[in-house]
Parts: structure tokens; C-alpha cells; sequence
């Protein structure tokens, strides 16, 4: 088995200081696949000393040079892609071939979007034409610890590595202990693309362990966390003594809303995006809203594209889902399903128990529920499963209630060829992200939520600015 149990603290490769042996399972087996270490208290003290240490000189360094460092980094990143894709695979899930397109290729984009963005951003410069007394500049909020989930783990490491290294923030990672692997073949990665010692550390841990460590950490000055809204509350709480800064990327329930003039391949796109990634996306359709007229089609259409998804093992090729993640949310999305049951809604197809054919690992059938009505618990609850709710509804205001009454606020979705309405509907959806038609997001655009789906935005020149402090000095121009 793969012995994993090291840390990467200020340039090096070091042992837990108490041993703590935590398994990997990979979720297609139901095997271990490796053995890492759950870090400890002083594992977090010398990972925050030596990003502490490391900070003067990384803010002090011209940004174009840590550009460069980023750019080493992608090149890096793109040379070590099938070593991530395998990781990825093995410890999560997602099946070799999706990992290699959109698990690696998430983090490619984003590394190549900030080097964009951190060229374009002005650091400094004065308050306004009229006040060239008053100089603004940015500069990094310190040392940002940085805990990441598994569902899209380099997508999200990414997204906050790259962000703050252009920004000028030291770092100590804290991957999700479900998915470590690939956030050490990554720190391998920063190795070799030289960043100096101290800018980057990886500590392994769980969440009440160097989780809460870094949150309360005195020498932590801001923590930047994707991951469930339960767990995004107690880092604010346990961050709240020192007043650190917290960016939350939280859960979602997004809604599709799918109107009688939407195109004819709307229906098929929305149940493909719920099941993409084993629904374990914080952005996932998850609430699909069809207007009356086209209902019943729609609820037909989603069966029969549903039944289409395969289910297999990550390891092997092809396009089919992998199983979810690990045995806790298995359960989890089993309760859900025969909650669906119990309270009333039409199961379309899909249902509990494992697809035909698979006796192990934590494989979950594709699943759609109709008739669900928005007080129901799986119209509120974010499943992170291959599940989708289908609800009716008459008029665009209806759907406008429905798709903003939870708690959530991620990504909403609209699909019309109304361009009026499309336009109407984006003012009025309560989220931080409207998604028309199936078109995605320009490079670099803003991802984050509103309400309890969090309050940061990650990505591109957004990105960059949460790792940043504004300082406004006077007296700036020459005598
Ligand atoms: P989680 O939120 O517990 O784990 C995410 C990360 O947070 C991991 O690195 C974990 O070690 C860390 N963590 C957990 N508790 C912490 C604490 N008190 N202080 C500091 N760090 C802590 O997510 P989990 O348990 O793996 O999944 C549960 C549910 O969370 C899922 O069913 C899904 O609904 C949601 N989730 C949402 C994600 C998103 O992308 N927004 C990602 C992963 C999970
Ligand atoms: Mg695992």
C-alpha cells in the first residue's frame, strides 16, 4: 500500500511529530488504497511558523516574479496530469477519464486565469485622477490557511493556491482527509517549481483536529475554506477570537428553471449536470423547475436520460459515473432517497440500494424524483448525490419563489429563448452565479454564494482580491 504519512513544511518533506495513521479508501473497492497521517498540534504550529517566516520576503517580492513562480507551476501542473488523474480517481471516485478532462483540467484553467488576471490587476495606484495625494495599495492579507473538500479537490486547491501566491499570501493546506493524495502529488508540484521555503505547506489532518488548529491560530491571519455550511460555521466561530477574515465557498440547492420556450435539449442538459461528478458538485441543478405545459414531457425525457447513465468503477474508462465519495455520504444519500419516498414524492426511476450488477463499493443509482414540493427534504436538503427533484410550476413568478426560498444561494439556472425574461430572471434569482441556456462562465468570472452558500468570491481578478488587504496612504505625492 502507498505510504503517505509525511508533510510538507517549509520546503521539506517531514514525519507527523506523534504518529497517526489514517487509511485512504478508494470508494470503488472499498479498499484501502494508501496510509497518510493525521497531523497534530505542533504539525500546525510549524507549518504556520514557517509560512509566517516566509511571509516579508514573498510580499516584498515584485509581483511579476511570483507570477513567474505560478507559470512554472501550470507548467508543472500540466507535465504531472496523469499523476493527479490517478490519485483523484483512486481516492474519490471520479472515473479516470473524467478525472483527466475536467478534475485535472479545472486546475489548469485556473492557474492560467489568475496568471491573466494578476498581470491586468492594478496593486497600487492613486485614489482618483484629482487625488494623486492619496496612493491605494494591496497588499497580501498575511499567511491563509487553506482547507479544501474532496468533490472537485484540484479545482479548489487550485483556486485558492494560485490566488494567493499571486497575491502575496504564505500558506499552510489543509486537504480534505478523504482526498489527500492529490493535494500531495500538488505540493510536490510547488516543490519543484522552486517556490521558496516556507510560502507553501501541506499539514494532513481532519477538521476537528488541524481544521479547528488553523482556524483558531493566532498566526493565521485569514481562513479560506470550501466545504459544507455546517463546517464553514464552525471555522467562523472558532476564527471569531482573533477576528481572521473567513471566505466561505458552502453548499448549494440550485434551481433550474426550465420554461415551455426553453430549447429542446434543456431537460437532457439539466439531469446530465446533476449526475455529472456523481452529483457531488456544489453547484449541482439539483431542483429541476418545469413550467406545467411541458411537464409531463420533461419528466419523461429526464427518466429516460437518467436511465442512459451508466455506473462504474473510477478505474475504468469511459463515460459513466463513479461511485460517491465514501460510506458516510452513501448513507447519507440512501436516507435522503427513502425520505423522497416517505414524504410523497414520484419516484421516477433510481431509488435505494446499489445499481444491479455492483456488490461493492459505494456505488448510488441514478435517481429522479417528480412531484417533489419545495417543503419536502429533498427539495431542501443538499443531497451530493446522482438525485434530482423535478417540481411543476405556472408562472415565472412562482418559480422565482421557489427557486429563493432556502437557504442557499450558489448558482441558479434558466433555461428560455425569451431573452427579456432571461435578463428579468437574473436580477431577481438570489445567487451568485445565473447560468443561461448551458453556457458556461467566461474565464475568470466570479465563483462564490450568497446566504448560507458563503461569502467569498474565487477565480480570476475576484480571486486575487480576497487575498488581499486595502491600504490607503496620504502624503503620497512628491514635495
Ligand atoms: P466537510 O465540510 O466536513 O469537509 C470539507 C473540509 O473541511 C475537509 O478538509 C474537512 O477536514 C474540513 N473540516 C471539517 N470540519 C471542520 C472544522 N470544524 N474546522 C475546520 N475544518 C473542517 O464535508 P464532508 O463531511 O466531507 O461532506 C458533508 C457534506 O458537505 C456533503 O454531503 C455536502 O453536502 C457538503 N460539501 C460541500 C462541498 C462544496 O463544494 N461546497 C464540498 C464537500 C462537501
Ligand atoms: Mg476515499
Amino acid at each position: 500500500m502507498l505510504e503517505k504519512r509525511e508533510f510538507y513544511i517549509n520546503g521539506q518533506w517531514v514525519a507527523p511529530s506523534v504518529p497517526n495513521d489514517f487509511e485512504v479508501i478508494d470508494p470503488s473497492t472499498e479498499e484501502p488504497c494508501a496510509v497518510i497521517s493525521l497531523g497534530g498540534e505542533a504539525d500546525t504550529n510549524a507549518a504556520v511558523a514557517a509560512a509566517r517566516a516566509a511571509l516579508p520576503g514573498w510580499m516584498k517580492m515584485p509581483v511579476a516574479e511570483r507570477i513567474g513562480y505560478v507559470a512554472k507551476l501550470l507548467d508543472v501542473y500540466v507535465a504531472r496530469a496523469e499523476d493527479l488523474a490517478q490519485a483523484i480517481s483512486a481516492e474519490m471516485g471520479a472515473p479516470i477519464d473524467m478525472a483527466r478532462s475536467q478534475q485535472f483540467g479545472a486546475g489548469a484553467f485556473h492557474l492560467k486565469n489568475f496568471i491573466r488576471a494578476a498581470e491586468a490587476f492594478e496593486f497600487e495606484g492613486p485614489l482618483s485622477e484629482r487625488d494623486q495625494n492619496t496612493q491605494i495599495i494591496h497588499e497580501a492579507v498575511g499567511v491563509a490557511a487553506l482547507i479544501t473538500p474532496w468533490n472537485w479537490p484540484m479545482n479548489q486547491i487550485t483556486l485558492k493556491v494560485g490566488a494567493a501566491a499571486v497575491a502575496g499570501c504564505t500558506m499552510v493546506l489543509k486537504p480534505s482527509e478523504q482526498s489527500p493524495l492529490n493535494a500531495m502529488v500538488f505540493a510536490e508540484m510547488m516543490d519543484e517549481a522552486g517556490f521558496p521555503d516556507g510560502v507553501f505547506n501541506l499539514v494532513n489532518g481532519d477538521g476537528p483536529g488541524v481544521g479547528s488548529q488553523l482556524s483558531a491560530h493566532p498566526d493565521v491571519d485569514m481562513v479560506s475554506f470550501t466545504g459544507s455550511t455546517q463546517a464553514g460555521r464552525l471555522i467562523s466561530i472558532n476564527a471569531a477570537d482573533t477576528i481572521k477574515r473567513v471566505h466561505l465557498e458552502l453548499g448549494g440547492k440550485g434551481a433550474n428553471l426550465i420554461f415551455a420556450d426553453a430549447d429542446e435539449k434543456a431537460v437532457k442538459r439539466g439531469v446530465l449536470h446533476m449526475m455529472n461528478n456523481t452529483g457531488q458538485s456544489c453547484n449541482a441543478p439539483s431542483r429541476m423547475l418545469v413550467q406545467r405545459p411541458i411537464y409531463d414531457q420533461a419528466v419523461e425525457t429526464a427518466r429516460e436520460v437518467a436511465e442512459k447513465v451508466t455506473v462504474g468503477s473510477a478505474h475504468d474508462e469511459g463515460r459513466h459515473i463513479g461511485p460517491v465519495v465514501n460510506e458516510v455520504q452513501w448513507t447519507k444519500i440512501q436516507d435522503l432517497i427513502q425520505k423522497g419516498i416517505d414524504e410523497g414524492a414520484t419516484l421516477v426511476t433510481g431509488g435505494t440500494g446499489r445499481p444491479d450488477g455492483l456488490n461493492k463499493g459505494y456505488f448510488v443509482k441514478p435517481t429522479v424524483f417528480a412531484d417533489v414540493t419545495n417543503d419536502m427534504t429533498i427539495a431542501r436538503e443538499e443531497i451530493f448525490g446522482p438525485v434530482l427533484s423535478i417540481l411543476p410550476f405556472d408562472t415565472e413568478e412562482e418559480a422565482i419563489g421557489i427557486a429563493n426560498d432556502t437557504p442557499y444561494g450558489l448558482t441558479n439556472y434558466v433555461q428560455s429563448t425569451d431573452n427579456d425574461r432571461r435578463r428579468r430572471l437574473a436580477r431577481q434569482l438570489r445567487s451568485g452565479m445565473v447560468e443561461m441556456n448551458g453556457e458556461s462562465r467566461g474565464a475568470g468570472a466570479p465563483f462564490g454564494g450568497m446566504k448560507q452558500s458563503g461569502n467569498g468570491r474565487e477565480g480570476g481578478a475576484w480571486g486575487i482580491e480576497d487575498f488581499l488587504e486595502v491600504k490607503a496612504v496620504s502624503g503620497w505625492a512628491a514635495e
